[in-house]
C-alpha cells in the first residue's frame, strides 16, 4: 500500500464518525465521552462495547474485539477489505484513489456488486415481460413509453412474491449483499428477508458508466409513497448521483445544454420527445455535489420546475445550494413551466415545439436571486427600503468566489437603484394626456404632418404586451400613458384595462404589480388580467426595466411603420389612379414619407444607445 492511499484511509477516517458507522448496526447510548451498546461480537446480556469518537476506535472489554472504522465494516459486515472502504468512501463522497492497487481476487471481488444489482435489473426487466408484468406494462403505455424507451432506460417491474430475493440466492448471492444494495430487506419480526420492490414499476438508476448502482420503483395506482428509491449503498449515494447522466451526457456536450428537473419521469419523457440532455436528482432536493458534477458537462444547466409556489421554492432553495460555489463563468439559469405542470405533462400538452421555445428561454440565477427578496421583504417606507438593502447584500455576501460576488454586487446595485429612484417626470399626473400623435415633446409636433384627425389603431398584440409589461411593473404606466393614448384602442377590454390600470396608478403611484393585480380584481377586471399570457411570459424572463421598455418601443415603432408603410402605400396608389395631379394628395404623401424616416431614425438611434 502506498503513501497516497494511506493518507486517503486517514482522509476517510477522519470525515467519517465511528459512532455513525457502529450505530448502523448496533444501538449505543451516550456515556460521558464514550458510546456504549451490546457487543457485535460476542452475546452478551450487559454491554461492554464501547466507541470512542475522539479516538476513532470501537472496543469491547468483553471479547476484546478492537478496531476503526474499516474493521468494523469488515468484520460486523462480513466485507472484503476493498469493499469495506468503497462503501466508507462512498459515504464521505470520497473516490477510492486509483492508485489502491487491488489484487484480481480484489477486483473481481468489488465488480461483484455492480454484478448483483445488473442481475437484479435483468431480473425486473424480464419480469415486464411475464403476465404478471401485465398490469406493469399497460401502464407505461398508458404513459406513453414504447418498446424502444422501455429497452433504452430498461424499465421494469417488481412482482410482489419476494422473487428477487429466492432469484439472487439461486445465484449464489449472499443475502448480506442483498441486504447492503438494499435490494432486500430483513423483517426484524420474523427474521425473514424479504424483496424491497413489490409490486411497482421499476427504473434502474445507472451511474455515469452506465453501470446500475440502484433503483427506483412507482407505485401503479395511487398508493403512498408514490415512490420508493434505493437507500444509499456501498455503491449509491444519492447525494452525488444524477438519473440519466449517463445518456445525457453526449447530448447535453453535443447541445451545450443540460436540463436538471425533478422526476424520472420527466426524464424519460424528455428523451422520447427528442429531448435527451436531460437528468434529474433523486428524491431530494439538488446538492451542491450534483450542482458540482452538472457544471463538468455545461457551465450554465438548465433547471426546470414548474411555475407554481412549490416550483419556484424549489428553485430558490437551489440559488441557496448555489451561491456559496459560484465561480467564474459557472451558474445556473431557470425555466418556469405555466399551470403546475411537469416537463412530462407539458410536452403531452404541447408538444416538443413548445417546449424548446420553454428552454429557450430562460431565467438569469440573478434575476431569481433579485426576485427572491423582492418577493421576501416590501420595501415602500425608509426602513424596509433599508431591510430590503440589508437583505439583498446579505444573500451577494453568500458568494464565496470573491470575483462573482464583486459582479453580484455591482448587478444589484443598479436594480436597487433602478427600483427606488425617484419616479420619471414623466410618470407625472399633472400632466394632460395628449392628443393623438402629439407624444414627442422638443420635436417637431408629427401631428402637424397629419391631416387625418382619427387615430391610427393599435395592433392588439402590441397593447396586450404593453398591458402585460405594465401589469408586470406599474412604474410603466406614467411612462408609456401618453404613448398609448396616441392610439385607437379597438379592443374593449384591452381599453378598459388600460384605463382602470392608469386610475389605480394616479391614485397612487408607488403602486406594487401585487396591489396593482387587485385593485384590477377589484374591478372586475379579472378575467382580462388573466387572459394575458403575456404577462407570464415577461415575469418568467424577469427583465430588467431597460430592456422591456427598449422592447416596447420597439414594438410600438415597429407597428407605427408598419402602418405608415400601408397608408403610403394608399396614398400612392391614390395619386397613381387619379384623374388630374392632386396637389393635397402629393404633400400627404411627401409628409408620410418624412415621418417614416423621421421614426426610422428615431428606432435606430434608440438602438445605437
Ligand atoms: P413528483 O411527485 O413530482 O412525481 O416527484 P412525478 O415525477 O411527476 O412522477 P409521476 O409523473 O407522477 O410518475 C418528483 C420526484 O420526486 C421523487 C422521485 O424521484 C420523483 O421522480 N419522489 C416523489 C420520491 O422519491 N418519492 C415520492 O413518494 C414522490
Ligand atoms: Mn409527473
Amino acid at each position: 500500500m502506498d503513501g497516497e492511499f494511506q493518507k486517503f484511509l486517514d482522509e476517510l477516517r477522519s470525515r467519517i464518525s465511528v459512532a455513525d458507522v457502529v450505530g448502523a448496526k448496533v444501538k449505543l447510548v451516550r456515556k460521558g465521552k464514550e458510546y456504549m451498546g451490546l457487543c457485535p461480537f460476542h452475546n452478551e446480556k450487559t454491554p461492554s462495547f464501547t466507541v470512542n469518537e475522539a479516538k476513532g476506535f470501537y472496543h469491547c472489554f468483553g471479547c476484546g474485539a478492537h478496531g476503526d472504522i474499516i474493521k468494523f465494516e469488515m468484520e460486523a459486515n462480513g466485507l472484503p477489505f476493498m469493499d469495506a472502504v468503497t462503501k466508507l468512501a462512498n459515504k464521505a463522497g470520497l473516490a477510492v484513489p486509483r492508485s489502491a492497487r487491488e489484487t484480481p481476487e480484489e477486483a473481481h471481488r468489488r465488480s461483484s456488486w455492480y454484478e448483483i444489482t445488473e442481475m437484479a435489473a435483468a431480473y425486473f426487466e424480464k419480469n415486464l415481460r411475464l403476465t404478471a408484468g401485465r398490469e406493469a406494462m399497460a401502464y407505461l403505455a398508458r404513459r406513453g413509453f414504447d418498446e424502444n424507451i422501455i429497452k433504452k432506460f430498461r424499465l421494469g417491474f417488481a412482482p410482489d412474491n419476494n422473487g428477487l430475493t429466492a432469484w439472487l440466492a439461486g445465484k449464489n448471492v449472499r443475502e448480506s449483499d442483498m441486504i447492503e444494495l438494499g435490494l432486500s430487506v430483513l423483517s426484524e419480526k420474523n427474521g425473514r428477508v424479504y424483496d424491497f420492490f413489490r409490486n411497482r414499476v421499476i427504473i434502474p438508476i445507472m451511474d455515469k458508466r452506465g453501470r446500475v448502482i440502484a433503483f427506483g420503483g412507482r407505485v401503479m395506482g395511487d398508493a403512498q409513497p408514490k415512490y420508493l428509491n434505493s437507500p444509499d449503498t456501498p455503491i449509491f449515494n444519492k447525494r452525488r448521483v444524477l438519473y440519466n447522466l449517463n445518456f445525457a451526457r453526449d447530448s447535453a456536450y453535443e447541445h451545450r445544454r443540460l436540463v436538471v428537473c425533478e422526476g424520472y419521469m420527466d426524464v424519460i419523457a424528455q428523451a422520447r420527445f427528442g429531448f435527451a440532455y436531460a437528468v434529474a436528482p433523486l428524491g431530494t432536493a439538488l446538492t451542491e455535489e450534483q450542482i458540482a458534477e452538472a457544471w463538468k458537462i455545461v457551465p450554465e444547466p438548465t433547471l426546470c420546475f414548474d411555475g407554481d409556489n412549490a416550483g419556484i421554492h424549489a428553485a430558490v432553495r437551489s440559488i441557496d445550494r448555489a451561491l456559496p460555489i459560484l465561480k467564474a463563468g459557472y451558474s445556473l439559469k431557470y425555466v418556469f413551466l405555466p399551470d403546475k405542470m411537469d416537463p412530462d405533462e407539458f410536452l403531452k400538452a404541447k408538444g416538443a415545439e413548445e417546449y424548446e421555445k420553454m428552454l429557450a428561454s430562460t431565467v438569469p440565477l440573478a434575476d431569481l436571486l433579485w426576485r427572491k427578496v423582492v418577493d421576501a421583504v416590501p420595501a415602500e417606507t425608509p426602513e424596509q427600503k433599508a431591510l430590503f438593502e440589508k437583505t439583498l447584500f446579505a444573500e451577494v455576501a453568500k458568494i464565496t468566489d470573491e470575483k462573482v460576488r464583486g459582479y453580484y454586487l455591482q448587478d444589484m446595485k443598479k436594480r436597487l437603484f433602478e427600483r427606488f429612484r425617484p419616479a420619471a417626470p414623466a410618470a407625472s399626473t399633472t400632466r394632460p394626456r395628449v392628443a393623438a400623435g402629439s407624444g414627442r415633446r422638443g420635436q417637431p409636433e408629427p401631428a402637424k404632418f397629419r391631416p387625418q384627425t382619427v387615430k391610427i389603431a393599435l395592433d392588439e398584440m402590441v397593447g396586450k404586451f404593453i398591458a402585460a409589461a405594465m401589469l408586470c411593473y406599474p412604474a410603466l404606466i406614467g411612462e408609456y400613458e401618453e404613448k398609448t393614448g396616441m392610439f385607437e384602442i379597438k379592443d374593449q377590454s384591452l381599453r378598459q384595462l388600460l384605463e382602470k390600470m392608469a386610475e389605480i396608478f394616479h391614485a397612487d403611484e408607488t403602486t406594487d404589480d401585487k396591489s396593482l393585480c387587485e385593485g384590477l380584481k377589484a374591478a372586475g377586471l379579472e378575467k382580462q388580467v388573466n387572459a394575458l399570457w403575456e404577462v407570464r411570459m415577461i415575469r418568467q424572463q424577469a427583465p430588467d426595466l431597460r430592456k422591456l421598455r427598449r422592447e416596447i418601443d420597439n414594438k410600438i415603432l415597429e407597428m407605427q411603420l408598419k402602418q405608415l408603410e400601408n397608408e403610403i402605400k394608399d396614398c400612392v396608389r391614390e395619386l397613381e389612379i387619379s384623374e388630374s395631379f392632386s396637389e393635397e394628395l402629393y404633400r400627404r404623401c411627401q409628409m408620410l414619407k418624412q415621418e417614416q424616416k423621421k421614426l426610422l431614425e428615431e428606432h435606430e438611434a434608440k438602438n445605437a444607445l
